[in-house]
């Protein structure tokens, strides 16, 4: 697939974008509660492919109207993307995969401790829903996008798939537990992305069922990829400790299949994702560069 140089300029605007707004939404803060508000910047900024918040820009832009008149879209962006900075600072924590490096830097219970590493994720949490609840969508549309995001990140969202992650260690799943587990801890916070971006930009009924296909899929390639990169890459180029799936003994689509077989089904899982978009053809162009940055990414 062929790109046009504004989309790439694209990404790095819309990235741009996201990481200003979550600077600013910071220092709206006031109060510092000793290290607590610095832990959280520390978290939320220097670093991350930001591919949540982007398919939030992307979705939106199926409208045609440009991003500065969908009022409350970076609040929307803002809080998916600190929403899931949360799940991976606990998901770092000595109690879950206990890991020392991500996004290329020391974890947050390695800067500061473990107790304000697990304050920094409730922290973030609660500040993502604020966000969206103080945002410029009006009443209908704030609703529908905190039920979104609670439903991803809790029993049958992150949260859920987290635990069958944790319990699963040493133990061989099946290919739909395994598929279940990664939808549910990757895949509903990347389809609840795609959603908000809908819902704030009032696509329609069909538009955002239709949508769904496509952020399945895709929620499923992103994290097949993160299991295909974490037994091939190597720490430097990910940013985050390689070979921690193999030696915790997580079971993973590498483990499952084989790296050739999981990549082959990454493929497919693309082509599946690029299938759902058709019916808007050059329209969503924006999205199609996403799911070919997952797929391609390098970490
Ligand atoms: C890593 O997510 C955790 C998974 C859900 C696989 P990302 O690969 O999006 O991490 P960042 O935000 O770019 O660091
Ligand atoms: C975690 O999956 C996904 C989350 C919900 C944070 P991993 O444990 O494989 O993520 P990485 O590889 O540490 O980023
Ligand atoms: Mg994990
Ligand atoms: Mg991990
Ligand atoms: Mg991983």
């Amino acid at each position: 697939m062929t790109f046009e140089p504004h989309n790439a300029a694209w990404l790095e605007q819309s990235t741009q974008r996201v990481d200003q707004a979550i600077a600013d939404s910071f220092r709206h803060l006031a109060l510092k509660a000793g290290g607590l508000k610095e832990a959280m910047i520390y978290a939320a900024t220097g670093g991350g492919k930001r591919i949540r918040p982007l398919l939030v820009y992307a979705t939106a832009s199926l409208s045609g109207k440009p991003l500065d008149q969908i009022p409350g879209i970076d609040a929307c962006a803002v809080a998916v993307e600190l929403f899931h900075t949360y799940s991976l600072v606990h998901d770092d924590m000595p109690c879950m995969d206990d890991d020392d490096l991500r996004r290329g830097r020391a974890t947050v219970h390695k800067v500061y401790n473990e107790s304000t590493a697990l304050l920094v994720g409730d922290a973030l949490q609660s500040m993502a829903f604020s966000l969206i609840a103080d945002s410029a969508l009006n009443d209908r549309q704030k609703v529908t996008v905190i039920s979104h995001l609670a439903q991803s990140g809790g029993l049958d969202g992150m949260a859920g798939g987290q635990a069958i992650d944790l319990e699963s260690v040493g133990k061989p799943l099946s290919r739909d537990s395994l598929e279940t587990m990664h939808r549910l801890k990757t895949g509903a916070l990347l389809r609840s992305s795609v959603q908000m971006g809908g819902v704030v930009a009032e696509l329609s009924q069909p538009d955002l069922l239709k949508l769904d296909e496509f952020a399945s899929s895709l929620g499923l390639l992103f994290q097949v990829v993160d299991d295909i990169l974490d037994a091939s890459s190597d720490s430097q180029t990910l940013g985050k400790t390689a070979g921690k799936d193999a030696a915790a003994n997580k079971p993973t689509f590498v483990s499952l299949m084989g790296l050739t077989d999981a990549k082959a089904f990454s493929e497919k899982l693309y082509d599946d994702a690029i299938a759902s978009l058709s019916v808007w053809g050059e329209n969503a162009q924006l999205l199609r560069l996403i799911a070919h940055k997952v797929q391609h990414r390098e970490s």
